[in-house]
């Protein structure tokens, strides 16, 4: 999904690079093709990672004296970092992040799911319908992030509103009231982020003595909650919408013909939940023979070319393990690829395993709701209730790409 509307801003079949204006007055060159696509996302040179944190609709100069009331300020750290402390930050925070620490946490996940599900399961067997999203989605990458890198002391649910006001102030169409209200939200929890930079330990403090200022430092934590948990949580919540409504792919996982992994790589591939990455253009340059000019904005339609047919071959089916499954681009790729990944695939590795059998006998209540945006899905919501015994799901899976 790109901005409501979008769709139709072509007129017949997208070509390789369009020129889209959107609802808020700022022009793009959205990047329809897998190809294009990963060689913008392979060159920061020419196409530097700059305004991957700009706001979509510029925000008017009330919500930003609310910002500055908190000190608000996110300077280049990790996605819009195109400078030479963009190595070393990374290579902080990869280390918090690293493949062993990770794995070490699938126990642990793994009994907190498995203790959910069987809650879910009860409820579900006593007729009353449940919330996915919030039972087994919302939370749980907050959760695994939280014990891979100390966070600040704050309730779960203060954190998820944040980051998804967060995700709304900077990449949703919205008026002025809303951008005051966004404003006063990312404010107030920046200014707790602010605190914990200064006197946090894990992450803030190895940023801290690796010479970083603190503006750094909050920099990264504040990506890092809006990236390294609110993006899984949509991703979690696509995923199970996705999988109610394929029945023979949970007959495979049932009868272990269809591999875990190869679920979640399909998933990634038609269900990212950042559906656009933006980049600039740092000089005159082309891409695919259209002319750019420097300063361009560089939509990258990263939900696109996973469907791209010259990678994939069946793009719309949901066929995991298929020739070109694992080339989508939902992580980025090149100097940014997302630094989560393996935390990521863990997670839902985890929930497909142990929620997959959940979905068979499920009736959508509630399919997931997600709001205009230029970048994230953001669903909100996903209710199910227990089939009568003689039918199973199979609900048509959601709005695609
Ligand atoms: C399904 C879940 C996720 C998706 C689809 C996703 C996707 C992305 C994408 C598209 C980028 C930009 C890549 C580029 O510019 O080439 C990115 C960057 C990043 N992601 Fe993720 N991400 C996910 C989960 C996570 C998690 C769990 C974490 C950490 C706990 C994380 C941390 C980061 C960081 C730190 C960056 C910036 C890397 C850099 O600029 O060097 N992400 N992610």
């Amino acid at each position: 999904m790109l901005f409501r509307g979008w769709e139709a801003a072509v007129d017949g079949p997208w070509p390789d690079v369009a020129t889209v204006v959107d609802g808020v007055g700022g022009t793009h060159l959205v990047v329809t093709r897998h190809a294009l696509v990963r060689q913008v996302l392979a060159d920061p040179v020419t196409w530097r990672p700059d305004n991957a944190l700009d706001a979509v609709t510029p925000i008017p100069v009330a919500a930003l004296r609310v910002l500055t009331g908190h000190r608000f300020r996110l300077p280049p750290t990790l996605a819009n970092n195109a400078g030479p402390s963009h190595p070393e930050i990374r290579a902080i925070v990869a280390e918090a992040l690293h493949p062993d620490r990770v794995a070490a946490q699938r126990p642990w996940l793994t009994a907190l799911v498995r203790t959910r599900v069987a809650g879910i399961a009860a409820e579900l067997a006593a007729g009353r319908p449940v919330d996915l999203h919030a039972r087994l989605a919302a939370d749980l990458p907050l959760l695994a992030l939280a014990r891979l890198v100390e966070l600040p002391d704050a309730p779960v649910g203060a954190v998820k509103n944040f980051a998804r006001a967060a995700l709304e102030l900077f990449w949703a169409p919205l008026d002025a009231d809303r951008q005051q209200a966004l404003a006063a939200e990312v404010g107030r929890f920046h200014a707790v982020l602010r605190e914990f930079a200064g006197a946090g330990g894990g992450l803030a403090a190895r940023l801290r003595g690796a010479g970083h200022s603190p503006d750094v430092v909050v920099g990264a934590l504040f990506f890092l909650l809006v990236a390294g948990q609110e993006t899984t949580s949509q991703f979690l919540t696509l995923l199970l919408h996705r999988l109610t409504g394929e029945p023979e792919v949970r007959a495979g996982l049932r009868a272990g013909t269809v591999a875990v992994a190869d679920v979640v790589e399909e998933g990634l591939r038609l269900e990212p939940p950042i559906v656009t990455w933006r980049r600039v253009a740092a000089t005159d340059t082309t891409l695919g023979g259209t002319p750019v000019p420097a300063g361009s904005s560089m939509l990258l339609w990263l939900a696109r070319a996973g469907r791209d047919p010259e990678v994939v071959a069946e793009p719309a089916g949901f066929r995991p393990g298929q020739r070109g499954s694992r080339r989508h681009l939902a992580f980025g790729a090149g100097a940014h690829r997302c630094v989560g990944a393996q935390l990521a695939r863990l997670e839902a590795a985890v929930v497909v395993a142990e929620a997959a059998p959940l979905l068979d006998a499920v009736t959508v209540v509630r399919p997931p709701w997600c709001p205009d945006n230029l970048t994230f899905r953001m669903p909100d919501a996903f209710v199910v209730r227990r089939t009568s015994r003689d039918t199973v799901a199979d609900t048509p899976a959601g709005e695609g790409a």
